[in-house]
């Protein structure tokens, strides 16, 4: 399919080019000096002490939860709307994903005190999800965490790097995820990042990414181990340079790819401003700080109650343009709902989920573009109401 306007596009350009090509010429392809390189420049970034590179961003919450003592039984609260590698990475711990209700249609974030109400004996920690780049009220969270001893999981795959107070997403939690998947702010195809300040986490990450072994193939070939040790059942989620190459160029020019993912937003809001469409804003001038910036991800509407969304899609699609879906709740997928005595119904979440539309959004995208998918949209609605 040839679209006029698709979803997302990745941005490459001469320095991606050559940055993939070093690590061959250099004859080191796996995980090495330039993922090295990459997680001091992330840490940097990001504002924290650690980041360690893993090979996307499920295994960086799976990592995540488990070095954050996250055991089998606990109860690990989570938004319902959100992708399903946030409660797949509680699953894998066998602990038990609490799905909690998102704020409401203006801010699709879950908030402190929907998660209040589903704390119990079992809650050991929270995962929050800065959805679409708005950060989560973190400052609320990291209260309701400190009363209750929990733990805290950022889901940052939408948010690099949006601050809040003056901090990064990725540097309030004990622990945060980041994804370099295809559609995401920087990508390398397949990718992501573990970040913490904590010591301890740093070195169970570490060490779990890699088998449990104590020491790298790089340890060996530089001379600094000759052989190693298992301590643990670890895995392989190790990122290999080729792609920590990539995502080294994309890393250097997100700050451009930011600027013009604002662009993009501030022209679909004057264009569907006045309109029957409400465009989320994730009650961020009360949250903010002056100085504060959303690294914006994807750009989700709510259509109007009543309109049919898949009559709109399709109008858009006839036009040559992408549209989606973020998310379908995750406690309607049968594997989620299948051990359950009695089905969940978080209402909140099902109406909003059922309203909501992804436009696309991309660093090249002109103003053409949007202008497009904003006359396309906005002819379709009369005709979404039959
Ligand atoms: C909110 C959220 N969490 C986690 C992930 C998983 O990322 P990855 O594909 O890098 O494993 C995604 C990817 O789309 C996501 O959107």
């Amino acid at each position: 399919m040839h679209w006029k306007v698709p979803l997302f596009e990745p941005c490459f350009g001469p320095e991606e080019l050559e940055a993939v090509q070093q690590p061959l010429r250099d004859q080191w392809i796996t995980m090495g000096d330039v993922t090295l390189r990459l997680e001091k420049a992330f840490a940097k970034k990001c504002g924290v002490k650690h980041a360690i590179a893993v090979n996307n961003c499920t295994a960086a919450l799976h990592l995540a939860v488990l070095a954050a003592g996250i055991k089998a039984g606990d109860e690990v609260i989570c938004p319902t709307l959100t992708f399903v590698a946030t409660a797949n990475a509680i699953r894998y711990v066998d602990a038990t994903p609490v799905f909690c209700e998102p704020i409401g249609p203006e801010n699709l974030n879950i908030g402190a005190s929907q998660a209040e109400g589903l704390i119990t004996a079992k809650t050991r920690g929270i995962m929050v999800v800065h959805y679409a780049g708005f950060p989560v009220d973190m400052v609320a969270i990291q209260e309701l965490a400190t009363k209750h001893n929990l733990v805290i999981i950022e889901d940052c795959a939408h948010a690099l790097f949006s601050t809040l107070h003056g901090r990064s997403c990725g540097s309030w939690g004990t622990v945060a995820g980041f994804s370099f998947f295809g559609n995401k702010n920087i990508t390398c195809g397949e990718g992501g990042m573990v970040t913490t300040n904590d010591d301890q986490i740093a070195k169970c990450v570490r060490n779990m990414r890699s088998h449990g072994m104590t020491t790298l193939t790089l340890d060996r070939y530089n001379g600094r181990a000759f052989s190693y040790d298992v301590i643990a059942h670890g895995y392989n989620y190790r990122m290999d340079d080729m792609r920590s190459a990539l995502a080294l160029a994309q890393l250097n020019r997100l700050d451009g790819f930011l600027h013009e993912r604002s662009r993009i937003r501030e022209r679909y809001c004057k264009n569907l401003n006045g309109s029957q469409i409400l465009i989320p804003n994730f009650n961020w001038e009360s949250i903010s700080q002056r100085g504060d910036t959303v690294g914006y991800h994807i750009m989700p509407i709510m259509l109007p109650t009543g309109c049919k969304r898949e009559t709109i899609a399709n109008r858009l699609k006839e036009d040559g343009i992408q549209s989606s879906v973020h998310y379908p709740p995750i406690h309607t997928f049968s594997v989620f709902s299948q051990h359950v005595e009695v089905p969940l119904h978080l209402q909140r979440a099902e109406a909003i989920a059922e309203r909501e539309l992804t436009l696309p959004m991309f660093p090249t995208m002109t103003n053409d573009q949007v202008d497009l998918v904003c006359d396309s949209l906005l002819g379709s609605l009369d005709e979404a109401y039959h």
